[in-house]
């Protein structure tokens, strides 16, 4: 057979899927003659998607950051503008460049994050079911979007091989600090996190007040690491019988909002953690190795042991893939994010990692804990229950 460039078996191979071919489709390499099947080719089809799709989250960033799902939100429901008008609308921006906006526009249009009217002259944009969640106060995914495609975060996933050949911390070595270090010295960074956490936690918490009822028998209760109160302020909702304190670091507590019914207090959970008959600790243990977690669980059993109370750990699990194929391939949201968050701790912090619902259960007898107890949650939030006696 004769030999392509790749480009050209490229189109080849592109050029026959066209017309439907049967598989296995012929096609040749420069080093060995093989058969590519469609199953093959679309491997390459997700691969250029996992390739692109860090490009274009980028792209859906600039989205944001200039504000056009909020100004194509204030026009109503159904409304859509051309790139002129839009651009007229930019805030802070006289003279906005309107041909690249269009540019910018139409490629998320093409992924589906817009609307698509008008004519190819003159297209006009509107939200539609994906871009409606990067507006207004309700459901508004923008924060994650926004801290994972943050320069320093970006700055980081390029140095992640080095995690594996010099065994370094990725963040450390861009930003020269520890992560909550970086980001108490950095209170953008810091109100990008917590605003990320806000939305994360508003959706955590929805499972677990839906599905978990281990709050009934409690009179007060403390958030270890509970960051601007959102789990907590969820909490009190739906028990507002609860004294509720939220425990965080002095200057992520500082800029707290006021949650009625919640006081917030500042500290380092390392050195202790204020009484309350009940601990709530969620995706907080994560961010560190077995030794500081330990620490932070005995910090915890200390303040409940007086009164016997309860420690509620919350944190996502990995499934195994290798028991349970079908929880590899569909997966909730939660899931996918825990599968981040696996990665992201090589990353991101000094030890922190996933851990499965036994070794979660470890840490805690470890550090003195009984009558240990865990709640399977949907989208792979598990609780774990354990007592102080
Ligand atoms: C990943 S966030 C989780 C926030 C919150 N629990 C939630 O689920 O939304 C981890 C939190 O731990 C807090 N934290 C880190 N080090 C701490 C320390 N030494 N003492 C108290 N809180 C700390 C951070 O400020 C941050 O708010």
């Amino acid at each position: 057979m004769a030999t392509l460039a790749p480009e050209d078996r490229f189109t080849l191979l592109s050029d026959q899927l066209k017309d439907q071919p049967q598989p296995p489709i012929a096609a040749t390499d420069s080093n060995d003659d093989h058969q590519v099947t469609q199953q093959q080719f679309l491997g390459q089809e997700l691969l250029w998607d996992i390739i692109f799709g860090g490009v274009t989250s980028l792209i859906l960033r600039a989205v944001v950051m200039l504000g056009v799902p909020e100004i194509l939100a204030q026009q109503g429901p159904g409304a859509s503008l051309s790139v002129a008008q839009i651009a007229a609308k930019l805030p802070n921006c006289a003279h906005p460049n309107v041909g690249a906006l269009e540019h910018i526009l139409k490629y998320m249009a093409r992924r589906g994050v817009f609307r698509l009217s008008g004519s190819d002259e003159e297209p006009h944009y509107g939200l539609n079911d994906v871009s409606r969640w990067l507006a207004g106060n309700v459901g508004n995914v923008s924060p994650i979007l926004l801290l994972h495609t943050h320069e320093v975060y970006m700055a980081t996933w390029n140095h992640l091989h080095e995690a594996v050949l010099e065994n370094c911390l990725p963040f450390e070595r861009v930003t020269g600090k520890p992560f909550f270090e970086y980001a108490r010295e950095h209170p953008a960074f810091s109100s990008n996190i917590n605003d990320f956490m806000m939305c994360y936690s508003k959706g955590v918490m929805a499972v677990v007040l839906k599905h978990y009822k281990g709050f009934d028998d409690l009179k007060s209760i403390v958030d270890v690491g509970g960051g601007v109160g959102t789990a907590l302020s969820e909490i009190v909702r739906v028990y507002p019988q609860l004294k509720a304190i939220n425990f965080d670091q002095p200057h992520v507590v500082a800029n707290a909002p006021r949650i009625p019914g919640v006081e917030h207090v500042g500290g380092d959970m390392f050195d202790n953690v204020p009484s309350a008959d009940g601990v709530f600790i969620k995706n907080t243990l994560v961010d560190w190795d077995d030794e500081k977690c330990i620490k932070v669980l005995q910090n915890c059993y200390k303040t409940l042991l007086p009164k016997s109370g309860k420690i509620m750990v919350v944190e996502t699990i990995l499934k195994s893939c290798a028991k349970n194929p079908k929880s590899c391939t569909k997966k909730g949201f939660f899931e996918k994010l825990a599968e981040i968050v696996d990665v992201s701790m090589l990353a991101f912090t000094d030890g922190g990692t996933s851990r499965s619902e036994i070794q979660w259960r470890n840490l805690l007898a470890a550090a003195g804990f009984t009558e240990i107890k865990s709640f399977e949650l949907p989208e792979a939030i598990v609780i774990i229950e354990a007592n102080a006696k």
